[in-house]
């Protein structure tokens, strides 16, 4: 399929808003502009017109004025609890094709508890939890120690430290005093699952490609990160852990993780592309619990988790792009219908 008009919308780095006395790790979950060039290189390969767009607020205006066939989107949005979902509602608005999930599930993901919620009303292992609003709540009894504490609504390990792990009543208090006053925000306080961390990438929809199981490991990185997954070696030491793809699993476990990766994409609505982040539980005989569902999973070339999995099965960087587009395309069959004229017009002329 080519030939189609491209709207390549991305919320970048460089173009945040600044605000004064804000955590340093603010934008982390934005995205860089080697990646929003080698996602427009890898659509343009394909034969596609591709046309770079912030996704801000005035982002409206020209998306109405840019006669679009599809927008390929992977906008993190700027402010509230719902940011993820800003930009699909506008495209939704003007009627405009999309990659990737809608704005339901990219607002029910962003709030993990919610989440947690739904995966839990379908039977899918998510670890026991209690959302603090406030530091002083009374810890629900059926909680024991070790605790995490993370906030219930950010991503790429924002709030995530080497003191997320709580031991006691004293941790439990000064972690969540700290959270819930740096991010201005709930903390969502889970048990802590110690074991492997493994991430399971998803292509497709009514079929769903499971990409091969990638295991982080955590066991190299320093000391003080406490053997988590935390923001500073997400955004600051992204080269301090091991990223073994295909993860060393039985047939038996990558099935099963497979089978849990698809029940969670299927009971939180994401559609084209998501990734599932699980811990095994080394106390249970390497039980997976999933941690969160990423509907918008990162796509930088030689960093994301997502895109080392599709290397590990032969496809690049280019493929898998094109791979989420076309992904897309089977949903707007009337676009797809286009595209594919557009390429039998051009082998004829
Ligand atoms: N309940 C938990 N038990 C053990 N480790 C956890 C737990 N929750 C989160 N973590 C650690 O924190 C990391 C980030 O948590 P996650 O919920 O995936 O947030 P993010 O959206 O920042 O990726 C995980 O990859 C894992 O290392
Ligand atoms: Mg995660």
């Amino acid at each position: 399929m080519s030939d189609l008009r491209i709207a390549l919308l991305a919320n970048l780095k460089i173009n945040a808003p600044q605000g004064r006395e804000e955590p340093r790790d603010r934008w982390a979950e934005l995205d860089s502009e080697r990646t929003v060039e080698a996602i427009a290189a890898a659509l343009r390969q394909a034969g596609h017109k591709v046309t770079f767009m912030e996704g801000d607020e005035s982002l409206y205006g020209r998306l109405e004025r840019g006669h679009f066939d599809i927008a390929f989107n992977i906008c993190e949005g700027h402010r509230g609890d719902s940011r993820e979902s800003h930009v699909p509602a506008m495209l939704e608005m003007l009627g405009i094709p999309y990659t990737g999930s809608k704005v339901l599930c990219l607002a029910l993901t962003l709030d993990k508890p919610m989440a947690k919620r739904v995966l839990a009303f379908h039977g899918l292992p998510t670890p026991a939890f209690q959302v603090f609003d406030n530091p002083d709540e009374p810890l629900d009894p059926s909680l024991s120690y070790p605790l995490f504490v993370k906030p219930v609504g950010e991503g790429t390990g924002r709030g995530i430290n080497g003191n997320s792990v709580v031991r006691d009543e004293q941790e439990l208090r000064c972690q969540l005093r700290w959270l819930i006053g740096t991010y201005g925000q709930a903390a969502l306080v889970e048990q802590f699952i110690e074991g492997r961390e493994i991430t399971v990438g998803l292509l497709g929809n009514e079929r769903l490609h499971v990409l091969p199981p990638l295991e982080v490991d955590l066991s190299r990185c320093p000391p003080e990160e406490g053997g988590i997954y935390t923001g500073r070696i997400k955004s600051e030491l992204p080269d301090s852990p091991l990223y073994v793809c295909p993860a060393a699993l039985t047939e038996t476990q990558v099935q099963e993780l497979g089978q849990l990766a698809v029940g969670a994409f299927r009971a939180l609505g994401c559609l084209d592309v998501a990734r599932v982040d699980f811990k095994l539980d080394a106390h249970e005989g390497d039980k997976p619990y999933i941690l969160e569902v990423n509907p918008l999973p990162g796509l930088s070339p030689g960093v994301s988790d997502l895109v080392f999995e599709a290397e590990a099965e032969g496809m690049s960087h280019p493929e898998l792009i094109n791979a989420i587009l076309n992904a897309a395309l089977e949903r707007y069959p009337e676009l797809a219908k286009k595209a594919q004229a557009e390429l039998v017009l051009a082998a004829v002329s």
